[in-house]
């Protein structure tokens, strides 16, 4: 079990990297102003996405799962706990219908308002963190 914790704990990590880095660069992207630029922004950003962000978001859900199930291991704060992790999947597809804005060279968002989006991930990280953990309830 402590295995399968360990990875899980792992991936969630890979995940949340991305979480974070990509917003970032749409900050970035947002106010690139040459060709080339905003070019190699489509490459790395691409390449963050399906490389690193969605196996991480994929193998935390297969390795949380497998703790869920697998070992039996419930609660109120794990139900409360899958709700914002429901919340983080669906930031994750915004993130890549923003990617693909941004490949067709169609987004209409300022710096700024990616500022803003970028801190979202932080606050489902402390709570999900502390339910995981301390489980209040
Ligand atoms: C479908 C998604 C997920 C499921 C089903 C799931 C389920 C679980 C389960 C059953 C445990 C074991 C708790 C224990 O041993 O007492 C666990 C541990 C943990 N999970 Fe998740 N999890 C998921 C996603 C996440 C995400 C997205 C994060 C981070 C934001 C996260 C962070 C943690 C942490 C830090 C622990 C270790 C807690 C500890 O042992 O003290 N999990 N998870």
């Amino acid at each position: 079990m402590l295995w399968i914790k360990a990875f899980h704990i792992i991936f969630m990590v890979t995940w949340f990297a991305g979480l974070f880095y990509l917003p970032r660069l749409f900050v970035y992207h947002a106010l690139a102003e040459d060709a080339a630029g905003r070019e190699r922004f489509k490459v790395m950003e691409r390449k963050l996405y399906y490389g690193i962000m969605t196996p991480g978001a994929v193998l935390t859900v297969v390795f949380g799962s497998w703790l869920w199930l697998g070992y039996g291991i419930t609660g109120a704060w794990l139900h409360a706990k899958l709700v914002l992790v429901a919340v983080l999947v669906a930031y994750h597809f915004w993130c890549g219908k923003l990617l693909d804005d941004f490949k067709h060279d169609r987004n209409t968002k300022s710096h700024v308002w990616y500022r803003w989006f970028n801190e979202f991930p932080v606050v489902i990280l402390f709570l999900v963190v502390i339910l995981a953990v301390v489980k209040p309830f």
